[in-house]
């Protein structure tokens, strides 16, 4: 036989070898690809070695045409069938990773933040004692929020306040004294409520957040007096913090209550001695007290403004930061954690 023709067909006979050997390291339908297009491409190894056949007469020729059309059905047959293995696995493939038998994943459920947790327990306490709680706008006029207060314009305590004006006469109120004012406008005494929400100053910064959480407490009757104010802030404190914690009343000032008074606690990092083993509370700064509200009788002129008789009523009201309970209760050092949202503060509440 013609040395030509002999080593074409060898040739082509190593290609189907090679061709077998090869299929199997391909793992994915793109490995098959570029497989196929090394051995059927236009330039791949079965159109390379036929490049011999213009050098063959015609004799070996047919000869080798036909192994050649017998060695390309051959490849097409291989690339193939590892195509549909290819496939097969691939359609499993999808479900190897997947244990049916195990528990699912729990979706991480949300908590309430602290300053909510804070607000619905001291509203429990108010409730308890027999407060109804109320509800008012954010953004307030000027009357609600000041003048009614006995606050009237120019009144230098406005600036004790650092109002956020929307326009003259509206505001983002200060505090959550309004509610006073519009519960006594639409009411008529006995009246015992307490009014929770946010109200918004303009200051920002370590202990100072230019929005933050107020409730107010209101109750006017017939002969309401400083003996019951003090009566029912102690029970509520005792409630919220500990039965044995210690009040103390400081007289203080607001236009809107005479006399008016803050009221401290004992503080409840240190139980109110000031040191803890031999270092300085850093809560109460070493003095044993903490802060917690302002307070005072209602005065006449704020019974005046919303036209109740001072003559025949009187009553006590109270305003107190929640923040700042949430921060005592939960022993939180710094007030920018309730708003940074980091999951892993608000995650300890859950
Ligand atoms: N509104 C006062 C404040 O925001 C608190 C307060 C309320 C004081 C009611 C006395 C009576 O500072």
């Amino acid at each position: 036989m013609n040395e030509t023709l002999k080593s074409f067909l060898e040739g082509l006979d190593g290609l189907t070898l090679e061709c077998e050997a090869r299929r199997g390291q391909a793992c994915s339908l793109k490995d098959l690809d570029a497989l196929r297009v090394e051995f059927l491409g236009r330039k791949g190894k079965l159109a390379e070695a036929m490049t011999a056949l213009v050098r063959m007469g015609p004799e070996e020729k047919p000869v080798a045409g036909r192994k050649a059309n017998e060695v390309k059905a051959e490849l097409t047959a291989l690339l193939e069938s590892r195509q549909a293995e290819l496939e097969a696995a691939g359609a499993q493939g999808a479900l190897a990773g997947f244990d049916p038998s195990l528990p699912g994943r729990r979706p991480a459920p949300g908590s309430l933040h602290p300053v909510t947790l804070a607000m619905q327990e001291i509203c429990e306490v108010l409730t308890g004692l027999g407060f109804e709680v109320v509800a008012g706008p954010e953004v307030e006029n000027d009357w609600n929020n000041f003048e009614a207060l006995n606050m009237p314009p120019d009144h230098p305590a406005r600036d004790m306040q650092d109002t956020l004006y929307i326009s003259d006469s509206v505001v983002l109120r200060t505090h959550t004294s309004p509610l006073q004012v519009r519960t006594m406008l639409s009411r008529r005494p006995p009246v015992a409520v307490i009014a929770p929400g946010k109200v918004y100053r303009r200051d920002s910064d370590i202990t100072h957040t230019p929005m933050f959480h107020q409730i107010e407490g209101l109750l006017v009757d017939k002969s309401v007096s400083m003996a019951d104010l003090r009566g029912t802030l102690t029970a509520f404190v005792r409630q919220l913090f500990s039965a044995d914690t210690r009040v103390r009343f400081r007289p203080s000032f607001f236009p809107f209550t005479e006399p008016s008074a803050e009221v401290d606690i004992s503080c409840m990092l240190c139980g109110g001695s000031g040191y803890i083993k031999t270092d300085p509370c850093r809560v109460c700064k070493k003095t044993g007290w903490v802060e917690i509200l302002g307070c005072g009788m209602v005065d006449p002129n704020v019974f005046r403004a919303v036209g109740y008789d001072p003559e025949e009523f009187t009553g006590f009201a109270f305003g107190l930061g929640v923040e700042r309970v949430a921060m005592l209760k939960y022993g939180i050092g710094d007030l920018r954690m309730f708003f940074e949202n980091d999951v892993r503060f608000l995650e300890q509440f859950s």
